[in-house]
């Protein structure tokens, strides 16, 4: 696992999107597997500049999001896929075909996340997956559990994380008590891995990522089990010695 600290939120941001330019310049029909969250918000912003001074182009790339809030309407300006669409689809040049995220509407969220994995599979698994971190370890919506599931799947959300979220939900609006989430498994397909994080509230969880050993009560530990990690961080959220 590499770790690379940088001075503050703008270069991380920065050196997230070096990343992911790097990946659709050497493979431009890459998969991209791509994460929601305050925290990939500064390097979707320097992506869609990138693409606007016409130094990317995203025609030949598919996405994957690795989760969706359950249940919600996708136009609900709450929901994943507004938040997509705000701050990165809307503003290149992505074909709607190829964009994936679970269907927060499904009547049958087994199914939707049962297609869900099938397409991931049928695009030939993710190049490039950016994560996030949950003050609690969980990545995408894989909860902290004395067990965690493999494939896409609904998950109910914990008080933690219903906490770190109600900051979206500051309007009224009820936040959903479920989601639909890639499994862990599904996250270990992807070739490389990118996780981000900023800002000191998350320095505690990044050193159990780093230093507590491997468990379950915090997913994203699992990830030195993967060959290709690299995770960016500012200095604020750097794990302790
Ligand atoms: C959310 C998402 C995760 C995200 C995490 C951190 O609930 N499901 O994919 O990585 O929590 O969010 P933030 O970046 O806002 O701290």
């Amino acid at each position: 696992m590499k770790i690379l600290v940088l001075e503050d939120y703008e270069q991380m941001s920065l050196a997230a999107a070096d990343l992911i330019t790097a990946q659709v310049k050497e493979k431009p029909d890459s998969v991209l597997g791509l994460a929601t969250g305050g925290t990939p918000v500064g390097t979707y912003k320097v992506l869609v500049e990138r693409y606007q001074r016409g130094e990317l182009d995203f025609s030949k790339i598919t996405t994957f999001n690795l989760d969706e809030y359950y249940p919600i309407k996708p136009d609900d300006t709450h929901s994943y896929r507004y938040f997509m669409n705000d701050n990165l689809f809307n503003h290149i040049n992505v074909p709607e075909s190829r964009i994936h995220i679970p269907n927060g509407e499904a009547e049958d969220a087994e199914l939707e996340c049962a297609n869900y994995e099938k397409m991931l599979d049928e695009a030939g698994g993710i190049d490039l997956q950016i994560l996030g971190i949950g003050l609690n370890g969980h990545i995408a919506f894989n909860e902290p559990d004395e067990t965690l599931v493999p494939c896409t799947h609904k998950t109910p959300l914990t008080e933690s994380t219903l906490e770190a979220n109600a900051r979206f939900f500051t309007d009224g609006a009820t936040m959903p008590d479920s989601a639909l989430t890639m499994g862990m498994a599904s996250i270990f397909r992807a070739k490389k891995i990118l996780l981000l994080a900023n800002g000191a509230g998350k320095r505690e969880i990044l050193t159990k990522l780093v230093r507590g050993g491997i468990t379950t009560s915090v997913p994203a530990s699992l990830l030195l089990l993967h060959p290709d990690v690299t995770i960016i961080c500012d200095k604020d959220a750097a794990p302790k010695d």
